[in-house]
């Protein structure tokens, strides 16, 4: 689904079908009232009926004529004025209900509705957010299509002016790109999304995208003494991976903001193994490691005055002969030193080190993204992920980031007291801190690791994925981490 906007007003706009926003179940907007005075008032005599139920996101068709054969009146809600909520439902509505329709091109008239707190940049946005979110398949690894081919195949959005809004709309796409990426890598399962895969993945994106790349190996690993990521890697036969892309948006001296993504592209358990229950759906461990790429394309796609890090340690984590055991003791690349005492909480075990390698980068800021915990899902459940950070500035600018592009986290506290917890007998700390507050003591435990620079952790256990019938990666949080480093280079 492609988005572009166009300059030419409404009534005289040729497309398969309109999308007309009505509000408060009778009102038109302004290039509703135009395609409504052309043809002969046809959009009002319908919305008079009373046919369109009240819930935003109801459609009804109207047959007209000429260049725009159809219109679909598209309910913003009883209020005149939409939440923000509200409006993406009558996008999804819209969309879906122009879909069914034999429309390759759409004409949506949705942002001259009222939205409370929110400018038509932000509703230009959400129309190629929502669009693209329902129009993205994976099908790479069906050998026959299924699902019907994606419509409509272009949506054009009227405004005023170019500028601000075509503006807006480059930036919406580059971020839905970046969320295809994640969705897509998220999505295949860990027999071809390997270690390896990853790192591929990131040197095409570097080559395509002018980034510099790098790939440590476990030799490389062995040398920067990375035990602790190292000691994740041992049951498997997949060699694990440190990648490293560099984006240079402003000057070299200009410190970079760095992200770190967890890359375990199959988490069985390791020796402490999960139960078969739904393991499959361990496939998705590496969520962060797609978001932090993502936000990388979004970022390197738009060109921004800003730079940028992204490290993933990446590795499966299997049981295996050589793997390590409960009760093991490893010693971090900071030197610190971890019991393992339960090889399943694995996902701190490869970002502290990534954690500390990120320091000869001198970056300004560091946010770790990772599925790190069931706990947290069982805290905040699937809306909203979990943020932890010492900073309270940085926390507010990421609830912000996340709220502003409905991608919302909510803040978990970080105080001293959780850190004893952790407390082991026979080395610095263990790895895990039983159970109360599992996604609390598990950012502390990253904690001990994000030292030198700002920090902040999002637990997106609850919200990379969905379970069920509509199973699948989200692309979750590439919006809030393109939306954060957007309003960074906006300085
Ligand atoms: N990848 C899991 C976290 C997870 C579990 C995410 C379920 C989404 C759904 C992580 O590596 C893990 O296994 N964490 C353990 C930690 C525990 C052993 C302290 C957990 O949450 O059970
Ligand atoms: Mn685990
Ligand atoms: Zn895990």
């Amino acid at each position: 689904m492609q988005f572009s906007t166009r300059t030419t007003p409404p009534g005289r706009a040729r497309a398969d079908c309109a999308l007309v926003p009505v509000l408060a179940g009778k009102e038109l907007t302004a290039g509703g009232r135009e395609i409504d005075a052309v043809h002969g008032g046809r959009l009002a005599k319908v919305i008079r009926s009373g046919d369109l139920p009240a819930k935003a996101g109801s459609t009804l068709l109207v047959q007209l004529d000429g260049h725009l054969p159809r219109a679909l009146l598209v309910s913003m809600g009883e209020a005149r004025e939409a939440a923000a909520r509200a409006f993406t439902d009558a996008v999804r509505g819209a969309l879906q209900a122009a879909g069914q329709l034999a429309a390759d091109e759409a004409l949506s008239l949705l942002h001259e509705a009222p939205v409370t707190g929110r400018d038509t940049e932000w509703k230009l946005r959400a129309q190629v957010l929502t669009g693209r979110e329902i129009a993205y398949r994976f099908e790479t690894l069906k050998t026959k299509r299924e699902t019907r081919p994606v419509r409509p195949k272009r949506v054009v959005l009227p405004v005023s002016a170019g500028g601000a809004f075509r503006a807006a709309v480059a930036q919406a796409t580059a971020i839905a790109n970046g969320v295809d990426m994640a969705r897509e890598l998220g999505n295949l399962p860990a027999n071809h999304c390997t270690p390896a895969y990853l790192a591929d993945t990131a040197r095409k994106m570097a080559r395509e995208l002018g980034l510099k790349a790098e790939v440590l190996d476990v030799r490389q690993m062995q040398a920067l003494k990375m035990g602790a990521l190292l000691s994740v890697a041992r049951g498997s036969e997949q060699p694990p991976k440190l990648i490293v892309l560099r984006y240079q948006g402003a000057g070299a001296k200009q410190p970079p903001i760095a992200l770190v993504g967890k890359g375990i592209t199959f988490d069985t358990g390791g020796i402490s193994l999960k139960p078969a229950a739904e393991m499959d759906e361990m496939k998705f461990d590496m969520c962060g490691a797609a978001s932090v790429l993502g936000a990388m394309r979004a970022v390197a796609e738009l060109k921004l005055k800003l730079n940028l890090v992204v490290v993933v340690p990446t590795t499966e984590n299997m049981p295996g002969g050589r793997a390590t055991k409960p009760g093991d003791i490893v010693a971090s690349m900071s030197g610190q030193t971890v019991e393992i005492l339960n090889t399943d909480a694995e996902g701190r075990l490869i970002l502290c080190d990534a954690l500390t390698y990120v320091q000869r980068f001198k970056p300004s800021t560091v946010i770790d993204v990772a599925t790190l915990t069931g706990a947290c899902v069982i805290a905040l459940g699937h809306h909203r992920s979990g943020l932890f950070s010492p900073s309270d500035a940085l926390a507010t600018e990421l609830l912000e980031a996340g709220n502003e592009i409905g991608d919302g986290c909510w803040r978990m506290p970080l105080d001293e007291e959780y850190q004893e917890q952790l407390k082991s007998p026979f080395a610095d700390m263990a790895n895990i801190g039983g159970r109360p507050a599992g996604s609390v003591t598990a950012a502390c435990f990253l904690s001990r690791f994000a030292k030198g620079y700002d920090w902040a952790h999002l637990d997106i256990a609850g919200t990379a994925w969905k379970s069920g019938t509509n199973k699948g990666a989200t692309g979750r949080p590439v919006p809030l981490l393109a939306n954060f480093l957007l309003a960074r280079a906006r300085g």
